[in-house]
């Protein structure tokens, strides 16, 4: 599967592009705040409906104008295409076309072209709070499963049902509302649990290979799952906390407290790691995660590369940019701020390439 065009009108400080992207290796070079991230961002919308940096759609739409859109023509196999049309407009809101029909809901277009990002904003998923890990878990297996995102959408209904409860002065008769919400609550709790166990058993000893072979051995890393339904079943747990929930007026136990544990050469990862090797952590996992998607959905998503090779030392740059090139990944988009560093980069692969200028806002491509 590759972007063989994207248009953008609007979009961030893009007032107009029209690109034709080479199906094998993309590079985008250009200064601070030139637009290289929001070229970036435009493809991770057409995939995922959004921007990947937690920004709303209006902040997407580029300053003092009232709609943006994003057009990406896609060639999925021999003769299939895709185009993928995602508009928003300030005062009418979003949508989302599929060769020029309306989605009915944008969570039915959210795995038909996966894409896998390595951004300088993945730090968070080490420094910030569960949440974020929540948010990367959430985000991946959307795209892997269509069951786990509808049951996601309904635990999270009912948990804020059962937490709307649990804030009123409960009377007796509560105490059955609360058993019919519990049992809810269970069902779709652990079907989001089993696909989250299932998934970190498969990322980690692909994320170890890949961390191997950045880090040429030195040293090891280790992934697990941190969950309250690990020791016990939900069911159990919630009954259990239910008095301490009451007080406390929120559920305490539950899928939404999961997180992912870190590590390197046996220590937490977020105080022992230093940046180079968070870095390489962080690219080790989103590769695992391209290798399995591509193994589940059959098709290699595209990979996007935002501002890499920053912290990495030259040999580490080396090694990603042997790796990527290999043919097991398809179509790539790398951005980097320095010109010298990448045009020795690109001296050295083997891959055919398109090199694009950007600079505040404009994007041209560098004739060879
Ligand atoms: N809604 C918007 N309207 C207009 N300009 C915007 C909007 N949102 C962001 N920008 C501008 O986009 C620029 C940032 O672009 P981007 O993040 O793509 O830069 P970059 O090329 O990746 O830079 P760096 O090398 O620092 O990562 C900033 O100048 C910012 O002000
Ligand atoms: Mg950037």
């Amino acid at each position: 599967m590759y972007l063989q065009k994207l248009t953008l009108v609007n979009f961030k400080n893009i007032s107009q592009a029209d690109l034709a992207f080479s199906r094998k290796l993309n590079c985008f070079v250009g200064g601070n705040g030139a637009g290289k991230t929001n070229i970036i961002d435009a493809i991770h919308y057409l995939s995922m409906c959004k921007s990947a940096f937690n920004l709303t759609d209006g902040q997407s739409v580029m300053h003092g104008c009232d709609f943006f859109v994003a057009e990406g023509q896609y060639v999925l196999g021999e003769d299939r295409r895709e185009n993928i049309c995602c508009g928003f407009r300030r005062n009418g809101g979003k949508t989302l076309k599929r060769n020029g029909k309306e989605y009915e809901k944008l969570s039915e277009h959210i795995g038909l072209l996966p894409v896998v990002l390595v951004s300088p904003a993945d730090t968070s998923l080490i420094h910030e709070s569960g949440d974020e890990r929540r948010r990367y878990l959430n985000t991946l297996l959307s795209q892997l499963d269509r069951e786990y995102l509808s049951s996601l959408i309904r635990y999270n209904h009912v948990l804020a049902e059962r937490n709307r409860l649990l804030k009123q002065a409960i009377p007796p008769e509560a105490g059955e509302l609360l058993e019919v919400l519990d049992e809810q609550l269970v069902r779709f709790g652990n079907i989001l649990y089993e696909k989250r166990k299932a998934l970190i058993e498969k990322l980690t000893p692909v994320a170890e290979k890949y961390y191997a072979v950045l880090s040429d051995d030195r040293e090891t890393i280790g992934l697990s799952y941190k969950s309250d339904l690990n020791d016990m079943p939900f069911g159990e747990t919630l009954r259990n906390a239910r008095e301490r929930d009451r007080v406390l007026q929120h559920t305490t136990t539950g899928i939404h407290r999961d997180d992912i544990r870190m590590s390197i050469g046996g220590h937490a990862l977020r105080k022992y790691g230093s940046q180079g090797q968070q870095k390489s952590f962080l690219v080790a996992l989103r590769l695992a995660q391209f290798e399995i998607i591509f193994s589940e959905c059959g098709y290699k998503p595209l990979l996007l590369l935002d501002d890499i090779f920053d912290k990495l030392d030259m040999q580490r740059v080396e090694r990603l940019i042997r790796l990527v090139s290999d043919q097991r990944f398809g179509q790539i988009f790398i951005t980097d701020s320095n010109k010298v560093r990448l045009d020795l980069i690109l001296g050295n692969i083997e891959r055919e390439y398109k090199l694009f200028n950007v600079e505040n806002g404009t994007i041209r491509e560098e004739q060879a």
